[in-house]
């Protein structure tokens, strides 16, 4: 019923030519068992638009409003005109290095729901609030926060990504039991805030430490919708391990 979604995330990786010697490699392996894509940087998303036929492009961030005095930040209207259909909003990196906060992301995520564009939207707990036991209310909280006053028909279209602070970039996945008990509780605190329809149609992605050895245990649980997925996402290799394993 809900179309697995794996996208992989390249944060400030990969120069233009990369980026289309990538994306050449990798069409050929797609296939229509879920959709595919890469979040890449501003700089690289005109030759990834152009060169991608069926993987899609993702933007790793945008601004909520449209143009004005914001130096160096980017708008949604800039990231359509590129044919850029999908943005990564709130990923832990930009809320912990660049104090992007809950209100700010609302606001995004609403500027890409009015642009007919679909949100990664990116929540997870750090190490110290798992280790403390709050994960399930950092979880609601965030989804609170950042998805507040949506409709529940444009909330059944976006993604959700599930990425624990402490298995970004660490090696150390969470276990698919954690992930699969997380990302229910996305699911519920979607379906308290805007219904079953809401609920049963979001997709959501677990993140962190995903790689081709572990991407099939993720896929099999039973709110988990697919992956975003850093480290394993750079290397034409790796990535094709991803693709086939969830055919
Ligand atoms: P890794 O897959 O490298 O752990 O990164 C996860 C991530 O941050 C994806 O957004």
């Amino acid at each position: 019923m809900r179309k697995p979604i794996i996208v992989g995330n390249w944060k400030m990786n990969k120069t233009c030519a990369e980026t289309v010697a990538f994306i050449e490699a990798i069409e050929p392996v797609l296939h229509d068992g879920a959709t595919f894509g890469v979040g890449a940087p501003f700089t690289a998303l005109k030759d990834a638009t152009a060169t991608a036929k069926n993987l899609v492009i993702a933007a790793e961030n945008c601004h909520y409003k449209d143009n004005g005095a914001y130096t160096g930040e980017v708008s949604v209207p800039m990231l359509q005109e590129l044919g850029v259909t999908h943005v990564i909003i709130g990923h832990s990196e930009r809320r912990q290095m660049f104090n992007e906060n809950d209100e700010e992301l609302n606001l995004k995520v609403k500027r890409l729901i009015e642009a007919e564009m679909t949100p990664i939207f990116c929540i997870g707990e750090t190490e110290a609030q798992y280790d403390a036991g709050e994960t399930e209310n950092v979880i609601r909280t965030q989804l609170a926060a950042g998805l507040k006053d949506l409709c529940p028909k444009c909330v059944a279209k976006m993604v959700i990504a599930y990425e624990p602070i402490w298995a970004i970039g660490t090696g150390k996945s969470a276990t698919k039991e954690i992930a699969q008990n997380c990302c229910h509780i996305v699911r519920d605190q979607i379906r308290v805030m805007y219904g079953d329809e809401a609920a049963d149609s979001v997709r959501v992605q677990y993140g962190g430490s995903v790689k081709p050895e572990n991407i099939k245990e993720y896929m099999a649980c039973e709110d988990i919708d697919g992956a975003l997925i850093g480290g394993a996402s750079l290397k034409v290799d790796s990535f094709t391990k991803i693709i086939e394993a969830v055919k």
